[in-house]
């Protein structure tokens, strides 16, 4: 099961979840919480999963800091989300243990959940609800009441930029709004970490910045935040830290610069041309390595210029040199071929 197969799962899971009275139970998280200080906000602990006969996640191990952003990056299928809903207490694990703001999961899952505020991979809004009745009927989940929740609406329609919204269905929202708002929502309780299963995937550029812009505001204010994304570069702006998972092992983890450093370490130069393999062949002396990528040659130099003398200026060919980036990290870890 996944958060689109089943948008009423989430939904009744929460409702179910969090019924009881706020203070009384976030009390006694932020008690337990602040028994351990410096203690991880997140800690996974040899997970692992199956579905059937799959094992979907194999012994992950990571931990997330308070105020820290951290980043799970895989390919599809990789076992992002399943870790996300393990993480929650949406479903359990195998093997191995967890803990979320210190406390145990999944067996005080809906304790922590109360600190915690998710953005699901798919939006999960009640599309005949207006913008505000969303907010509204979200904050009752946590206890909240009415009078609450709508002291803090206008701050939160500011803070989605979705003022002039309020009282638009969100049927009638774009799919950047509906992506504001599912982060405003998942404000609502003024959550202490942000777990979000791929923010940004299916905007636009400009949606995409503006999100990101929002997400640094809220590590600024300390929140702690696990995401998972495809966007490489979103994860190199975000993300203090970020571990690479296929097939659900952990195959790389570090700050996104020294990954950069230990993985590629030397500069990219990118040749589009009508024979990448002539190419390669022409070029091979001089390059520390190559991959062809459709028909793009990837060359990865230590010195660009033998490279650079033999390509300017040739007809048909267009090149590129660039620092190395996280997406050739993550593609010579996982290969450049698609994954669907
Ligand atoms: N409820 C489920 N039952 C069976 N298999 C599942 C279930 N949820 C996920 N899977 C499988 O587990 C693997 C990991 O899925 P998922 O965690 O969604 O990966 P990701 O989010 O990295 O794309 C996939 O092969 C997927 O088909
Ligand atoms: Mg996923």
């Amino acid at each position: 099961m996944n958060y689109t197969s089943s948008p009423g799962f989430f939904r009744g899971r929460i409702h179910h979840r969090l019924r009881a009275p706020s203070h009384s139970i976030s009390m006694s998280a932020l008690e337990s919480f602040a028994k351990s200080p410096g203690s991880p906000a997140i800690d996974f602990a040899d997970v692992r999963k199956h579905y059937g006969g799959k094992t979907v996640v194999d012994g992950l191990s990571f931990h997330v800091q308070p105020g820290e952003c951290f980043g799970l990056l895989g390919p599809n299928g990789a076992g992002k989300t399943t870790t996300l809903k393990m993480l929650l207490g949406i479903t359990s694990p195998d093997a191995g243990s967890i803990s979320l703001v210190g406390e145990p999961i999944p067996e005080r899952a809906r304790f922590a959940r109360r600190r915690v505020g998710v953005v699901p991979q798919f939006d999960n809004l009640d599309p005949d609800f207006t913008v505000r009745e969303n907010l509204l009927v979200f904050g009752r989940y946590f206890g909240m009441s009415s009078g609450e929740i709508a002291a803090l609406v206008p701050s939160l329609l500011e803070f989605a930029r979705l003022e002039n919204k309020a009282d638009s269905r969100v049927s009638e929202l774009s799919g950047g709004m509906k992506r504001r708002l599912t982060l405003a929502r998942a404000l609502v309780n003024d959550p202490d970490v942000l777990v979000m299963d791929e923010p940004t995937t299916g905007l636009d550029p400009q949606a995409r910045h503006l999100i990101w812009e929002r997400l640094r505001q809220l590590l600024s204010r300390g929140k702690t935040i696990l995401l998972t994304t495809h966007f490489m570069e979103e994860a190199e702006r975000l993300c203090d830290r970020l571990c690479v998972i296929e097939e659900g092992r952990k195959i790389a983890e570090g700050r996104p610069h020294e990954l950069i450093e230990s993985v590629i370490g030397c500069d990219v130069i990118e040749i589009y041309g009508p024979d990448p393999q002539a190419l390669a062949d022409e070029l091979a002396p001089f390059v520390e390595r190559m991959e062809i990528s459709g028909e793009t040659l990837f060359c990865y130099v230590d010195d660009p210029q033998p490279v650079h003398q033999r390509v300017k200026g040739r007809a048909g060919v267009r090149y590129l040199h660039r620092p190395a980036n996280l997406e050739d990290v993550f593609l010579r870890l996982t290969g450049r071929e698609m994954v669907d």
